[in-house]
């Protein structure tokens, strides 16, 4: 077979030591529909989620809710029982930066933050995307980091309008916005590749060198995923949390993320879950 000009491409960045995706990171049209109607459900998922949040409601209720319309749609919510995870959703309040547990005690205020964080399988296919919400008004400060976390989205997004672009190249560009306002990037944490599994390779990183991490190339799916913090980027387990999961800031201040599954195309990337 003739090598097509993506070959090219990926062994000319393969020479020169740039790290290139394997042939099973490049989706075939039949996965990539798959991808597709995952991710569509995932949309519906957190759609329905945006329907029903209010002040009063605990996030066990949201976990109900995400269980209750995944399965009755048939699919699966991907993080139930997932290394031990023990519900179908992430809810991430406040200076919880990521993997929060659903509980029952913890109820929604008024001026709260939260990301609520939803993968879904379909045919054994997965899509993952995480919003913010915010709780009736909250102060501007913490509005500001829900914005730039959905600006950092955007840009990230934006640098890869085309593809051939590295992972690095995207990170960079998210760090510089991220840092112009004030806040920090996590480092603990990061994006992944999607759709066959729920991560795999690459590890998108939100922060870094142009030119490093691996070449993006049409046919790959994955998620990007900025989690921004007001204070410092230092992370550190909930010690009230048995389940070693809850991941919060160092610092006690708020941390806000945004989520969106991606396919990267001949065009740029097309937003598949958000
Ligand atoms: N959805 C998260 C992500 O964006 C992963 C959650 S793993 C879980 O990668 F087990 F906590 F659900
Ligand atoms: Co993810
Ligand atoms: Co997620």
């Amino acid at each position: 077979m003739e090598p097509t000009e993506m070959d090219e491409k990926i062994l000319f960045w393969q020479d020169k030591g740039k790290l290139v995706p394997t042939r099973n990171l490049i989706r075939t049209q039949e996965q990539i529909e798959g991808i597709r109607r995952a991710g569509v459900l995932n949309t519906a998922v957190l759609d329905t989620v945006a329907e029903h949040i209010r002040e009063g409601m605990s996030t066990l209720e949201i976990d109900r809710l995400v269980y209750e319309y995944t399965t009755r749609n048939g699919g699966i919510p991907a993080p139930l029982n997932y290394e031990g995870f023990p519900n179908s959703c992430c809810t991430s309040l406040n200076d919880v930066v990521c993997h929060g547990i659903p509980s029952e005690r913890d109820v929604l205020e008024e001026g709260d933050i939260i990301n609520v964080d939803c993968t879904t399988i379909l045919d054994g296919y997965y899509a993952d995307a995480s919003r913010m919400f915010v709780i009736g008004k909250t102060e501007p400060a913490w509005q500001r980091v829900v914005d730039v976390a959905w600006e950092c989205l955007k840009i990230g997004e934006k640098a890869c309008d085309h593809p051939y672009v590295f992972v690095g190249d995207m990170g960079n560009a998210i760090a510089q916005h991220a840092h112009a306002n004030g806040c920090t990037v996590v480092r603990d944490y990061c994006g992944h590749g999607v759709g066959v599994k729920f991560h795999e390779e690459p590890d998108i990183e939100h922060y870094g060198k142009k030119g490093t991490g691996m070449l993006l190339v049409p046919g790959m799916t994955f998620t990007i995923e900025p989690m921004i913090n007001a204070g410092d980027y230092d992370v550190c387990g909930d010690e009230e949390d048995e389940t070693g999961w809850v991941v919060l800031t160092e610092d006690g201040e708020i941390s806000a993320q945004w989520e969106h599954t991606y396919l990267m195309t001949e065009n740029g990337v097309e937003i598949l879950s958000h």
